[in-house]
């Protein structure tokens, strides 16, 4: 699709999208094509009995005499105090459904000049309260990111659908006031969709394509992009002692990998900021199997790793200026003659050793030598790891909100906040040492599961046994990883989740 912004268009053909707003009456522009139709737009809008001008309706108008365009379609924008970068985004989400149920391709959004500068008088007092309140290019900038967003397709494996059903929207065009300002605010978000999109579609891919070694080939490719690319075998990793992540691919005939990944940023001596990724290609559980309803589901299993190479995608495409590390532990956990067992014992890199009691528990025995890799190596700032760690989670906070994590509260509220600006929320879970003795061994230093209470704070505890002294948070995204139904920038399948939040994370605390 190509996104423009232009102060006037010469051609008039496609779908017009004009705005309104909740609160305010319709400025010159709308009124203009409603009297060159004879009032066709307001008896529409009248006619259509639950248009309450709220974000996310639309009253579709076809085949009007006085305009030249296809058809005409009115967007409710909700109320002009409410217009934020996120409800820009909303809408814009909201207006990509609608059109491809209208079938429209190409697209003028008008949001009305008039109606604009209204809404700005009106709010002058009220500006403090207000500090995202948008100019026309911001709200056109942002509308267009939310769109594109929510525009993802994974259909390349549809051998029926032809090469023009794979497309959706040819173009979109905004009319705006700072064509130049506009495309500027544009170019910088769309960084982050490219990003977007490949985690999503490393995430939507089947496992027999995803697995550890073609996992990391697709995050070689970004060493075209400036990034520095390692990954280290089996081999490599039994002499850095990484028992316990290797407990968990032995059953597998895919050789498990570590992914290493620098982007220099500016200084490459600096203090970097680590993420870190749970990259199991396919749970099956091993010998202690999951049940079979459902199981494909963990083809997403790598979503963490998936996440990161998406981050240091949109990190080397803006060349942000931060020294950032990115590392994955990718492995497949199959049940087979070679897999562990339960009751085995492995002495991970940390030199604890562990306890198997359930080989399904196995995430956080890929990130508990990785984090310990981490640190070690790269002494980190702060270290985020991200992993669809516990269905626990889910119990608890459903598939809205990730749960977080942390050893410091300072990280825990710097995310928090970052999380708030890309909207992709996050809730902080608590850690107790009451919770870490849960995780004693009898014959251990600890053991991989425990009881079912306290599931996904229980797998925290753990993670934090390998957590030296380094300002440390987990962000447990089982819940939000995948959607089943349409979302507000995300079509139903992988979300990208985490991409968006951590790149701003960086933004906020590493580039100024
Ligand atoms: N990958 C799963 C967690 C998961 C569940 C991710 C649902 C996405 C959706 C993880 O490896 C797992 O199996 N966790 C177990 C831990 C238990 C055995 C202690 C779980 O949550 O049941
Ligand atoms: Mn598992
Ligand atoms: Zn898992």
């Amino acid at each position: 699709m190509k996104v423009s912004f232009v102060k006037s268009t010469a051609t008039n053909n496609g779908t017009l999208v004009v705005g309104v707003f909740e609160d305010i009456e319709p400025g010159q522009s709308f009124r203009q094509i409603d009297t060159e139709n004879k009032g066709a737009i307001s008896r529409a809008i009248k006619a259509h009995n639950r248009f309450f001008k709220k974000r996310g309706e639309f009253v579709s108008v076809a085949g009007l005499n006085g305009v030249t365009y296809d058809r005409v379609i009115v967007a409710g924008l909700g109320k002009s105090n409410e217009l934020s970068v996120s409800a820009a985004r909303e809408i814009g989400g909201f207006l990509l459904s609608h059109l491809l149920v209208m079938n429209q391709q190409d697209v003028t959004f008008l949001l009305d000049i008039a109606t604009v500068k209204q809404v700005t008088s009106k709010n002058k007092k009220k500006a403090d309260s207000l500090p995202d309140m948008l100019d026309i290019n911001q709200f056109s900038a942002n509308l267009a990111y939310g769109l594109r967003l929510k525009e993802y397709r994974f259909d390349k494996y549809k051998t029926t659908l032809k090469p023009k059903d794979k497309t959706f929207l040819g173009s979109l065009t905004f009319l705006v006031n700072n064509p130049a300002a506009t495309q500027k605010i544009y170019d910088e978000l769309a960084h982050t969709i490219e990003g977007v999109f490949l985690t999503r579609d490393l995430v939507s891919e089947p496992a027999n394509v995803i697995y550890p070694k073609s996992l990391a080939d697709r995050a070689r490719a970004l060493t075209k992009l400036g990034v520095k690319v390692e990954v280290l075998g089996v081999a490599e990793m039994k002499k850095l002692g990484m028992g316990s992540l290797l407990g968990v691919g032995q059953g597998s005939a895919n050789e498990s990998q570590l992914l290493v990944m620098e982007w220099p940023g500016d200084d490459k001596k600096a203090e970097p900021v680590a993420f870190v990724g749970k990259g199991v290609t396919f749970d099956t559980g091993g010998i202690s199997l999951k049940p079979a309803a459902n199981m494909e589901e963990m083809k997403t299993d790598m979503a963490g790793a998936a996440t990161v190479i998406g981050l240091m995608h949109v990190l080397a495409s803006r060349k942000s200026k931060a020294r950032v590390i990115g590392l994955a532990g990718l492995v497949e956990n199959m049940p087979s003659g070679t897999a562990q067992r339960p009751s085995d014992v492995v002495t991970s890199m940390s030199g604890q050793t562990i306890e198997i009691i359930n080989t399904d528990a196995e995430g956080r025995l890929v990130l508990a030598d990785v984090l310990w890799y981490c640190q070690q190596r790269f002494k980190p700032k702060y270290m985020v790891d991200l992993a669809t760690l516990t269905g626990a989670i889910v119990v608890a906070l459903g598939h809205h909100y990730a749960g977080l994590f942390s050893n410091d509260q300072r990280l825990a509220d710097l995310l928090i906040s970052s999380s708030k600006k890309v909207d992709e929320p996050i809730w902080q879970m608590p850690l107790h040492e009451n919770y870490n003795k849960i995780m004693n061994s009898d014959i251990a230093d600890v053991k991989n599961a425990a009881g079912r209470d306290a599931g996904s704070i229980t797998a925290a505890q753990f993670l934090q046994r390998f957590v030296k002294d380094t300002a440390w948070a987990h962000l447990d995204i089982a819940g939000v990883a995948w959607t089943e139904k349409d979302i507000a920038l995300c079509p139903k399948g992988a979300t990208g989740f985490g991409v968006r939040l951590l790149n701003q994370f960086v933004v906020d605390n590493f580039e100024k």
